[in-house]
C-alpha cells in the first residue's frame, strides 16, 4: 500500500506522524512510504534520514503525497488549505477533532473519506488508547506553562507554583481526571502546588486518591462545587472529555468573572471545543490573553512545542494500526478491529461516531451497516 506522510503547517506544529524508525517497519513489511521533504525537521529528523536509513520516498510536492497515497497518516486535523488536496475516498488517519471543525466534516462527507480519528480509537480496554500519550504529555507542560504564565512577566500575579517557605504555594484545580488531569496533577504536586482534581467519575476519583497516597485532594463537580474551586485556585485546568463530542461548558463566564485577578485558566480541552464558556482558541505564537484580568491558555496542539518525543510517543501507539490498516486493506481492517472501527468518524459520505452526530445535529449512519 502507499502510504503518505505530509508536512504538518498548523501553527508552531513540530510533530511528523511516522519517525524514520517506523516507516523503516512499514517499508520493510513491502508497503512505499511517501514522506514530504522536511516533514521531519521539527522533530530532529533529516530527509536524508528518511531516504538512507528507513527507505521512504522524499516527496516535494504535497499534491503529490495526497494524490498518489490510499492513506494518508498524520498528526493533526487537515487545515482549510489542506482540503482542496484531500482525494475522493481516500483514507485519513490523524487527529480529527471533528465536534469543534464543523467544515472538515463537510469536507470529509463531500468527498467519501474514511475519516479515522485518534482520539476515538479504542484498545480492548476501552481505553482511547491513541489520545493517551498526547494527554500525558499536555499534562506535563501543564505546570511549566502555568508558572510562566504566573510571573508578572506575562501579567500573572507574580507567583511561585510551590511558593517558598513563609509564603505559602500556589492553589491549583483541575477539572478532570483523566490522562491529561493525573498527569497535570501529580506534575503541579511535584512543583510543590496544592493540587484539587474533580472528575464526575467516582472510580476515577478513588484511583487518584490511592495512586496519589492522599496528596491531591478530590472532589465530585457539583457547579457550586466547582465555583469555589475557580474562586479561590491560582491556577485551574480544564481537562474533561465526552468522547467524540464537544466539551460541555463546565466553567461558566459567571465562574471566570469571580476568579482572582491574575489566575492562569488553561482549557487543555480546547480541542473539543473547551470545557470554558467563551473561550477562544490560540496559537503557540500567541498562547495566551487576558479577559476580565483572568489570563486564558487554549493552545489546541500543545504537544507540537516538544516534536522530536510527542512524534516517537505518538508513533509508538500508532503504528499497530498503521500496519493494520496497511497490511489488511482499510476496509477488512476495520471489520476485524472492534476498537479501530471506533475510530472511524466518517465512511461513505456519513458520519459515523454517534456522538459527532449528535454535536453537530447531523445525520448518523451505522457504520456496519455501511461497510
Ligand atoms: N490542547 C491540546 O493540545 C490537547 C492535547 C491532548 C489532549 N487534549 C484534550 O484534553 C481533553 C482531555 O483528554 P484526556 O485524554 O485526559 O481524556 P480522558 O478521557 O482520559 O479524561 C477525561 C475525563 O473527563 C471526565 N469527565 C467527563 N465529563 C465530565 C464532567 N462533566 N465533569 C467532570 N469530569 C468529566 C471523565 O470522567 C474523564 O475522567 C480532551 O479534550 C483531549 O482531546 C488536548
Amino acid at each position: 500500500m502507499i502510504i503518505g506522510v505530509p508536512k504538518e503547517i498548523k501553527a508552531d506544529e513540530n510533530r511528523v506522524s511516522l519517525p524514520p524508525d517506523k516507516v523503516e517497519i512499514l517499508v520493510g513489511e513491502g508497503h512505499k512510504v511517501l514522506v514530504e521533504s522536511a516533514a521531519g525537521s521539527g522533530s530532529g529528523f533529516s530527509d536524508e534520514t528518511y531516504l538512507d536509513r528507513a527507505g521512504a520516498t522524499i516527496v516535494d510536492d504535497p499534491e503529490e503525497i495526497y494524490g498518489e497515497s490510499e492513506i494518508i497518516v498524520k498528526v493533526k486535523e487537515p487545515q482549510s488549505s489542506e482540503f482542496n488536496r484531500i482525494q475522493d475516498g481516500q483514507t485519513i488517519f490523524t487527529y480529527l477533532h471533528l465536534a469543534a471543525e464543523p467544515s472538515l466534516v463537510d469536507c470529509l462527507i463531500e468527498k467519501g473519506v474514511t475519516g479515522i480519528a485518534y482520539e476515538t480509537v479504542e484498545d480492548r480496554d476501552s481505553k482511547l488508547c491513541l489520545l493517551q500519550p498526547m494527554s500525558e504529555i499536555a499534562g506535563r507542560l501543564v505546570p511549566q506553562i502555568a508558572a510562566r504564565l504566573l510571573t508578572n512577566l506575562e501579567g500573572g500575579v507574580g507567583k511561585l507554583l510551590g511558593g517558598i517557605p513563609g509564603s505559602g504555594n500556589c492553589r491549583a484545580f483541575i477539572l478532570g481526571g483523566g490522562s491529561v488531569g493525573l498527569n497535570a496533577a501529580v506534575t503541579l504536586a511535584g512543583a510543590g502546588a496544592d493540587v484539587t482534581v474533580a472528575d464526575i467519575d467516582l472510580n476515577r476519583l478513588r484511583e487518584i486518591d490511592i495512586l496519589t497516597r492522599g496528596t491531591i485532594k478530590t472532589i465530585y463537580p457539583t457547579p457550586s462545587a466547582i465555583y469555589d474551586q475557580v474562586a479561590q485556585s491560582d491556577v485551574v485546568v480544564g481537562a474533561v472529555l465526552v468522547a467524540g463530542a464537544k466539551a460541555p461548558k463546565l466553567i461558566t463566564r459567571e465562574m471566570v468573572n469571580k476568579m482572582n485577578p491574575g489566575t492562569v485558566l488553561i482549557d487543555v480541552a480546547i480541542d473539543q471545543g473547551g470545557c470554558v464558556e467563551g473561550i477562544r482558541p490560540t496559537s503557540h505564537d500567541f498562547p495566551a490573553y487576558t479577559e476580565n484580568e483572568v489570563l486564558h491558555y487554549a493552545v489546541t496542539n500543545m504537544p507540537g512545542i516538544v516534536g522530536n518525543m510527542a512524534s516517537t510517543a505518538l508513533s509508538n501507539a500508532t503504528l499497530p494500526y498503521v500496519k493494520i490498516l496497511a497490511n489488511e486493506g482499510v476496509h477488512q481492517a476495520i471489520k476485524h478491529n472492534s476498537g479501530l472501527a471506533r475510530g472511524v468518524n466518517t465512511f461513505g459520505g456519513s458520519i459515523t461516531y454517534k456522538s459527532l452526530s449528535e454535536s453537530l445535529e447531523m445525520n448518523y449512519s451505522e457504520l456496519m451497516g455501511i461497510l
